[in-house]
């Protein structure tokens, strides 16, 4: 199991035990607003989604070096469909605006390309949603094109901005 280190973050892997913390972003309405999955009404489904990463290793805690807090979490996972590896972010609101998810996005495609051997990433947000737009171009992502995303139940549509990053 990898463990990601940078300035100020330890990057590595969730168990059931941050269930509690975990809750504090999967189940924030605001946090969610245009993520994929569907918000956790409780700490049982955010425990449930932590089972399921066991022996997984492209999803990442994201924890406070300062005070080993968790204080959000990531993914660079491999999508057949983009043939790339798709980057995606969520942290909890008292996090936000203090430059983690960049730290922590530029991180990840380090950790992708130099253990993973990727070389092709891209990136999609609600176009609304600015503050990811940042992040992305702050970690080397250019504009692609406009598209859509939905939810994962089908219950929202939205219009985003996708983005590519090729290295070499
Ligand atoms: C998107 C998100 C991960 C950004 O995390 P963050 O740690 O605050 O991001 P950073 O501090 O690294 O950088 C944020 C950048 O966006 C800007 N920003 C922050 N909040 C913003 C806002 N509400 N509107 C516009 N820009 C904003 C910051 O100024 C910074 O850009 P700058 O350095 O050029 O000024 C965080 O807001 C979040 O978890 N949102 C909810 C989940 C989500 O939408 N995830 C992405 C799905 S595609």
């Amino acid at each position: 199991m990898s463990i990601i280190e940078t300035e100020r973050l330890i990057l590595r892997p969730m168990t059931e035990a941050d269930g509690e913390d975990v809750f504090l972003w999967t189940g924030d309405p605001v946090v969610n607003r245009y993520m994929p999955y569907p918000v956790h009404k409780n700490v049982e489904e955010t425990r449930v989604w932590l089972r399921s990463l066991q022996g997984k290793e492209d999803e990442f805690g994201f924890c406070l070096k300062e005070t080993g807090r968790l204080i959000g979490a990531g993914s660079i996972k491999y999508r057949e469909e983009f043939d790339a590896f798709e980057i995606g972010y969520n942290l909890n609101r008292d996090a936000w605006g203090k430059g983690y998810a960049t730290e922590a996005g530029k991180a990840l495609v380090r950790w992708a390309y130099e253990q993973k051997n990727a070389r092709r990433f891209m990136a999609r947000h609600a176009t609304v949603n600015t503050a990811s737009g940042h992040v992305l171009k702050k970690c080397g992502f250019l504009f692609s094109h406009y598209g859509q995303y939905s939810r994962y139940d089908g219950s929202e549509t939205f219009d985003a901005t996708y983005y590519t990053l090729h290295l070499d």
